[in-house]
């Protein structure tokens, strides 16, 4: 999705602007650029290049300096990705340069008038309107010109406004995208993502829906759309800069996928209590009195976090017999769903922006829902929103597809699962024996990851299929639609997942010998079982690939994977398929930290 970068201090600001564009690029765009100023220039100076952050680079001319500005990468929604539609968008009389995440949805109506009172457009996008706005506004400060135009468009920003004649200043605005503030020594530093600060800053502020900033070279204020002083908290942004590169590593994905048993090691960390066979989760908000209350859970996130989610739901109904259930949140929020008062809910969320899970979480706190989150990043809006939660402490996650979080996540919701037993029935024995489970995750992870080079050959071996099946039952289904979701983002293989107990209701008719399937077969009570879905296949000539906790005789193929407890087992399952897809795509030679048509955060609606 967009991104939006902004400075404004004493330092020459192209190259800072570009090097946060560069850091921005994981998440997704088709264009970008950047418009500056600063007491020595005359006016604004804007260059745009549609394609990546480098075919800009090498549109700015080398006397391209100031010390104020603000640059963007776009993801098309109003109009194709080209020079024009690129942000910075500017005033006809080049005194006012906005950038813009989200979606103005009255841009239309705007636009017609606009242009009746003879307004030229010079792109198709939305928020263009917002920049005539801005300059048409009679207002006398910077920041009531932008509160003038705020008050007339519906939908959703993050925005940054330069404006020539106040060139000592950056508005900014919020409502629905991502704004983060970022303080330095005598200079300020603007994002939408805390991704493009980290390098020079660690201290941020970051807005809140309906909060506007101005920021000086020395100086911020935050206040209301209404004009109403803000407090800013700062904090501290607990990632280091090192933490986005790609540390030796080709790609990002391969880079976390490899960090994963270090990162399961921190969800994990300071939360064990061995005397009481339980987990401490501080920021839950939820004492045991409540946590005794509650009827239902209900947990909703949007691809690969709704996966963890299912997962997640299984674990809370096995450890604590709570009925739980996962849902994706695109949907729940456009259901009209009965919202019981009896019922946790639960949103899970790798960014804690995706724009889904936060319009379900608004809903369910307009309805006096109680909302945890299960979030990656600290402060994220989600995380705000919701009562409390745990957050999964992945670290940054820069590839567009997710692994580690979702390993992350689905060890969380262990973690919640494991507490909530123990204050119900979950037995001190039990307990224990999920503690030692938990503990032994980071160093099974450590060996399913020695065996990538037997799983690229696999990998290879694969690729050329144009489709696959992904099969597994109750605690392996939700193991397969992940798995088969990250074969289809990198690789563009059609993927299906089915539930094994499915196949014979249907799916079965696909299988023919081009049609490979991989089948999660944990060491459980329906191993059995899944031996027989098997059998169905290779009757059918279909081959088979197997993630298993021994050789299955049926499979043309076996990844065997350590053995946990049972209730832990998915948690490992699904690494060597996020091996397996990383290795499929790099045989087809797909960019695979950023796939095509996605975006790591999913922004908009
Ligand atoms: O940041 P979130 O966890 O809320 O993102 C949700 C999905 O957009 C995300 O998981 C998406 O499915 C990824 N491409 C998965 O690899």
């Amino acid at each position: 999705m967009c991104g939006i970068v902004g400075y404004i201090g004493k330092r020459d600001v192209a190259p800072l602007l570009l090097e946060g564009l560069q850091r921005l690029e994981y998440r997704g765009y088709d264009s970008a650029g950047v418009v500056i100023t600063g007491p020595k220039a005359a006016g604004l100076k804007m260059v745009k290049a549609k394609g990546r952050v480098r075919d800009l680079e090498a549109k700015v001319p080398a006397r391209f300096k100031g010390t104020t500005g603000i640059a963007h990468t776009r993801w098309a929604t109003h109009g194709a990705p080209s020079d024009e539609n690129a942000h910075p968008h500017m005033s006809g009389d080049n005194k006012v340069a906005v950038v813009h995440n989200g979606i103005i949805d009255n841009a239309d109506d705007l636009r017609a008038k606009l242009t009746a009172d003879g307004v030229e457009f010079l792109s198709e996008t939305d928020t263009e309107v917002l920049v005539h706005l801005v300059a048409r506004s009679q207002a006398d400060t910077l920041e009531e010109k932008v509160r003038e135009a705020l008050r007339l468009i519906e939908g959703t920003y993050g925005i940054a406004v330069l404006h020539a004649d106040f060139s000592d200043r950056i508005v900014v605005a919020r409502n629905g995208s991502p704004v983060v503030l970022g303080i330095g020594e005598k200079e300020m530093f603007v994002a939408s993502d805390v991704a493009a600060l980290v390098s020079h800053t660690r201290q941020v502020v970051t807005l809140d829906d309906g909060e506007m900033a101005t920021i000086k070279a020395d100086d911020f204020r935050t206040y209301t759309t209404s004009g109403t002083r803000t407090t800013a908290n700062p904090t501290t942004v607990e990632w280091e800069a090192e933490s986005y590169d790609m540390g030796g590593h080709d790609t990002y994905m391969h880079k976390e996928i490899s960090e994963q048993p270090d990162a399961v090691d921190r969800v994990l960390r300071g939360r064990i209590d061995d005397r009481f066979s339980t987990v401490h989760l501080g920021g839950l908000n939820l004492d045991a009195r409540e946590a005794r209350t509650i009827r239902r859970i209900k947990i909703l996130g949007c691809g690969t976090s709704y996966h963890a989610g299912l997962i997640g739901a299984g674990l809370i109904e096995e450890l604590a017999r709570i009925p739980a259930d996962a849902e994706p949140a695109s949907e729940f929020r456009y259901r009209n769903p009965v919202v019981d008062p009896d019922t946790l809910y639960i949103a899970v969320s790798q960014s804690g922006e995706t724009y889904d899970v936060l319009a379900a979480v608004q809903e369910l706190k307009r309805k006096g829902a109680r909302v945890l989150g299960v979030v990656n990043v600290v402060g994220s809006a989600i995380a705000r929103e919701t009562d409390g939660g745990v957050y999964v402490h992945a670290g940054p996650e820069v590839c567009v597809v997710s692994t580690k979080c979702f390993t992350n996540t689905v060890t969380a919701f262990a973690l919640l699962a494991l507490h909530l037993g123990r204050i119900r029935d979950l037995s001190v024995a039990d307990g224990k024996r999920v503690i030692e489970g938990l503990r032994r995750l980071p160093g099974q992870i450590q060996e399913i990851l020695k065996q990538e080079d037997e799983i690229k050959k696999l990998a290879k071996r694969y690729a050329d299929a144009k489709s696959m099946m992904f099969i597994g039952r109750v605690r392996g289904y939700p193991v397969a639609l992940e798995a088969s979701l990250k074969l289809k983002e990198i690789s563009y293989i059609h993927a299906e997942a089915y539930p094994a107990s499915e196949l014979k209701h249907g799916p079965l008719a696909l299988i023919e010998p081009s049609l490979p399937t991989v089948a999660i077969i944990p060491d459980d009570d329906l191993l059995e079982k899944n031996r027989a879905a098997l059998e169905e296949i290779k009757a059918r000539s279909g081959q088979i690939l197997a993630v298993a906790h021994q050789e299955q005789e049926k499979a043309d193929h076996t990844i065997v994977v350590p053995k946990n407890e049972p209730e832990l087992d998915s948690i490992l399952m699904g690494i060597p398929l996020q091996i397996f897809a990383y290795h499929t795509a790099l045989a087809l030679g797909r960019d695979i930290d950023k796939p095509r048509n996605l975006a790591k955060s999913v922004t908009v609606e």
